[in-house]
């Protein structure tokens, strides 16, 4: 059933690629140009909308904070990202001319549900990203973008996590086309890039034994840091909570140039800082902030998209990713932070695939 592997959550961290690219390739028609023809979504869904609202919990809701980027840059409307358990309880401003995006993996948690349903009610166009088939979530909304990951075993989500990114992504561009804020050449182009994330993974995988050396020096840390800017912080937020839920260490996510705002009293001697810093427009904001957490002694682990001219006193470790287009780098930074979760909970000898106190799908509210 694990297939070899130890655990269930390691087998689905390296399904990745082939998840990736079940997703991906039915969705490719002539050129390299997204089509949903096949999942029922017509252009016309897309037409007239001027804001999107994207709704879900947990990793699912951090998939969307990485979609808002991409779908902000390039179709030029307002994107939200609401945890579910929130916006279900206020009075959201929506109307027929928003889009709503759901994402569950489950399909069922109630949460999101409850957000749909609510969007319907106020006359919202509902659009859900959804991995199982036939799902309450998927049932009930307009239209359904299914992810293709396979069944998910493991309690932490992982593969449904990139592959909700990867329809993210196809939507951005379908979407981006229909209203003309970019070319067919451009799409044909970012479509090129997207498919280069399944390699890029692939050669990520390899860092599966550094990272597990690198664990052994977070097992027996009570508390720590993932900073990053922009795509970076959104990546942040899903590398916390992933670490959080299996190896019960204490971390938080925060946007590197908050730090001194308040949290910097926390970083002493010692402390772990995973750095993700794959965004060249923050590059340099990004060093600032190591150099910052690297005077008050931090235990920093830097992650980059490419190979970059860093001086090696400001960092422990430093991973660097096989090079994606920037927009991309969260794929293979998820597939780090998801390693870095998976063995600091071996190291400490926890149920990886089980952790207390958790459902694989949270139909409570
Ligand atoms: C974290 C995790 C949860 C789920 C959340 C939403 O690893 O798995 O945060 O992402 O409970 O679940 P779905 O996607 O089924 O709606």
């Amino acid at each position: 059933q694990k297939g070899g592997y130890p655990h269930f959550m390691i087998k689905e961290i390296y399904e990745q690629p082939e998840t990736i690219r079940s997703t991906i390739l039915p969705r490719i028609k002539n050129k390299h140009i997204p089509d949903f023809t096949a999942d029922g979504i017509p252009d016309t869904v897309f037409e007239g909308v001027n804001r999107i609202v994207i709704a879900a919990c947990g990793t699912a809701m951090h998939a969307g904070l990485v979609g808002k980027v991409m779908l902000e840059k390039l179709l030029r409307i307002p994107v939200s990202v609401e945890i579910a358990s929130e916006f279900r309880y206020q009075e959201p401003i929506i109307d027929k001319n928003t889009l709503v995006i759901t994402i569950s993996q489950s399909g069922e948690t109630a949460d999101t549900l409850a957000a749909l349903n609510l969007a319907k009610e106020y006359q919202g166009t509902t659009l859900s990203i959804v991995n199982v088939k036939g799902s309450s979530i998927a049932r009930s909304s307009d239209y359904v973008l299914y992810t293709h990951a396979g069944p998910e075993i493991a309690v932490a989500s992982t593969k449904a996590y990139t592959a909700q990114l990867s329809c993210l992504y196809l939507l951005a561009f379908r979407f981006a086309l229909v209203k003309r804020t970019i070319t067919e050449e451009e799409c044909v182009n970012y479509m090129e890039q997207l498919q280069a994330v399944v390699p890029a993974i692939e050669e990520t995988l390899k860092f599966d034994k550094k990272i597990e050396e690198i664990c052994k020096n977070l097992k027996e840390k009570e508390d720590l840091f993932f900073i990053g800017r922009g795509l970076d912080y959104a990546l942040s937020c899903e590398g916390s909570i992933k670490l959080k839920e299996i190896s019960y260490i204490h971390s938080e996510a925060y946007a590197a140039g908050e730090l001194k705002h308040g949290t910097l009293s926390l970083v002493t001697d010692g402390i772990p800082v995973i750095a993700l810093a794959t965004q060249d427009s923050v590059f340099s904001k990004m060093i600032s902030n190591i150099r910052e957490v690297r005077a008050r002694n931090a235990f920093v682990i830097l992650v980059t998209n490419g190979e970059k001219e860093v001086d090696e006193s400001i960092y422990d470790y430093h991973i660097a990713l096989p090079e994606l287009e920037d927009s991309l780098a969260p794929f293979t930074a998820a597939i780090v932070l998801q390693l870095l979760a998976y063995h600091t909970s071996v190291h400490r000898e926890l149920n990886v695939d089980q952790p207390r106190n958790l459902a694989k799908s949270v139909t409570v509210e």
